[in-house]
């Protein structure tokens, strides 16, 4: 297979899926004109993107890394009217041309493109209290990676998505003793993701138009460890009531295939999963929020 094929069926899959779109070719453009590197996701890429806060239902988006706009024309063309994103840019130049982007794509939603290290704008946020965001995006220098995903941690729910482009790098996330600053960062994240308790996380590789590559998706299915003890303290005592009441004839001869509703299912959402002999860490599934 061949960066040919891949950027042919690129092709197709857009030319198929994606109608034409000014405003987002404009953006391209003015990139491109401004001597931008052309370093945006793919138009399917960014579609993805779309599609994942709209089945979200994000309401506040956070983006880490705007270049000209382009993914944040897609990420904020998915919100609802009144919701808000916030895109972070370290280049004074990217960020011009990123407002006038957005500016043409005339959304109904509040997009704010704040200039500055995303390590020096990140505590802002917080101390503004704009958190926590619905989804976040993690698209800006690689060796950042560790420091963003704790970030977006900490302007988390339980519920938020977080998405971080380019994790596989040509397939380069492999050498794990290379001294390249980026590979480093990607696998320091991916480490990071696998040994954190409060997110449900995958990795899928693609291949297209932008190379092979890959993006990393991650739920946060727990707030805090604080938050998780205190579910599982609830729930120990709930059994522990339920045990100790003396067991009435109606309640022994209840068929088993009764509803979960009302308080029940709010203990169902969160459920442990199966211990499994991997050695991988317990998960608790995800339901509902
Ligand atoms: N998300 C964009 C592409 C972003 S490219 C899209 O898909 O359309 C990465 C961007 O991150 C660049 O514009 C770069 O200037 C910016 N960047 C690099 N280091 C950064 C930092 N420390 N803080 C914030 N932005 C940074
Ligand atoms: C680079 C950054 C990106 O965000 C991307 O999608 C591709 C390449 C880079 O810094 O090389
Ligand atoms: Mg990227």
């Amino acid at each position: 297979m061949t960066q040919h094929q891949w950027s042919a069926v690129d092709a197709y899959i857009c030319g198929m899926m994606i109608p034409p779109d000014t405003v987002l070719s404009a953006a391209l453009a003015s990139s491109a004109a401004a001597g931008l590197p052309p370093i945006n996701v793919a138009p399917n890429q960014g579609k993805l993107l779309h599609l994942l806060a709209l089945m979200h239902g994000s309401r506040n988006i956070l983006e880490v890394g705007t270049l000209g706009g382009y993914s944040t024309i897609w990420l904020a063309r998915a919100l609802p009217a009144g919701g808000r994103l916030i895109t972070l840019e370290a280049d004074e130049k990217h960020a011009l041309v990123a407002r006038e982007n957005i500016a043409r794509a005339h959304l109904p939603v509040d997009v704010d493109v704040r200039v500055g290290l995303a390590l020096d704008t990140l505590p802002r946020i917080e101390a503004e209290g704009l958190g926590p965001f619905d989804l976040i995006f993690i698209d800006a220098d690689k060796p950042g990676n560790p420091d963003y995903f704790r970030w977006a941690l900490k302007l988390s729910r339980r519920g938020s998505v977080i998405i971080v482009d380019n994790v596989v790098r040509n397939g380069t996330v492999l050498d794990a003793s290379g001294n390249d600053a980026n590979v480093h960062g990607v696998r320091q994240l991916n480490e990071l993701i696998a040994a954190e308790p409060r997110v449900s996380a995958t990795a899928i590789q693609t291949v297209g138009s932008k190379g092979y590559d890959g993006f990393a998706i991650a739920l946060v299915i727990l707030r805090s460890i604080a938050a998780q003890s205190f579910t599982r303290a609830r729930v120990l005592r709930r059994r522990a009531r339920r045990m100790s009441r003396p067991s009435a004839p109606e309640r022994s001869s209840r068929p088993t295939h009764r509803k979960t509703c009302g308080r029940a299912r709010s203990a169902a959402t969160l459920r442990t999963a199966p211990r499994h002999s991997t050695g991988h860490r317990r998960e608790r599934w995800y339901r509902g929020r």
